[in-house]
């Protein structure tokens, strides 16, 4: 049978990219929020708790595409290597945007209550101002995130119907 992507790495994906931009729009939404709205406090605490969900999904999505079979990938050697850059840029800020998330959190000591259901304990403050540096770095990591998925996702589209090849369609599992 020819490789193709498994079902968890499919549908791993799809729940990355959509909680991805959720947390992209709750984000930009949640830091203009006053005292007195109903959201102040809840809005923070579903992004923070949705985050560190999302970077358990994202451990397991990357440690189940080393155990995994891929497709074969499509186009010119230089598209090629572009898409690997891509991807693995990809990984990288979205790990960044955990990690200067947590930074920001824990900045004052408190941990980070997920849905009241764990907490993952905060380790203090790293370096000085470690909350606005964090905070900065995190809301260009996450623009950055947003625009690369979007030229991510024009290259899904142009394999698919410029190019006609399987490349989006191996991504959601159509034959
Ligand atoms: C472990 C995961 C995450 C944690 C703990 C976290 C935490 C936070 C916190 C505490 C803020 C408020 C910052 C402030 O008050 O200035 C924030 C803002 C924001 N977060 Fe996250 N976040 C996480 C993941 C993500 C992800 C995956 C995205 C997706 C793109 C994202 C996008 C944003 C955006 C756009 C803002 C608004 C930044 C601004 O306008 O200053 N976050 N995040
Ligand atoms: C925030 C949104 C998104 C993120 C963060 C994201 C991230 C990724 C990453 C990291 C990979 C590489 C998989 C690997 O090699 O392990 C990938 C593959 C893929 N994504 Fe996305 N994606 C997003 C949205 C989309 C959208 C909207 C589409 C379709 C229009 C799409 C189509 C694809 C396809 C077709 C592949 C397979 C590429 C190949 O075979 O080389 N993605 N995505």
């Amino acid at each position: 049978m020819k490789p193709r992507w498994s079902r968890p790495i499919v549908i791993l994906h799809w729940i990355s990219a959509i909680a991805i931009v959720g947390m992209f729009a709750s984000g930009l939404w949640m830091v203009d929020l006053t005292y007195y709205s109903d959201w102040y406090k809840t809005a923070p605490h579903w992004h923070k708790s949705v985050g560190l969900i999302l970077l358990a999904i994202t451990v397991i999505r990357l440690v189940t595409r080393v155990v995994t079979s891929r497709p074969p990938s499509h186009g010119t050697p230089l598209e090629k290597r572009l898409s690997r850059i891509g991807h693995g840029l990809l990984y990288t800020l979205i790990i960044m945007l955990f990690a200067s998330g947590y930074l920001i959190s824990t900045a004052d000591g408190r941990s980070i209550d997920v849905f009241n259901w764990f907490s993952v304990p905060a380790m203090g403050e790293f370096f000085e101002n470690q909350e606005d540096i964090a905070g900065k770095a995190h809301f260009y990591i996450a623009w950055s995130v947003i625009v690369l998925a979007i030229i991510h996702a024009l290259a899904a589209l142009k394999h698919h119907f410029i190019r006609n090849d399987d490349t989006l369609k191996q991504m959601l599992r159509l034959r």
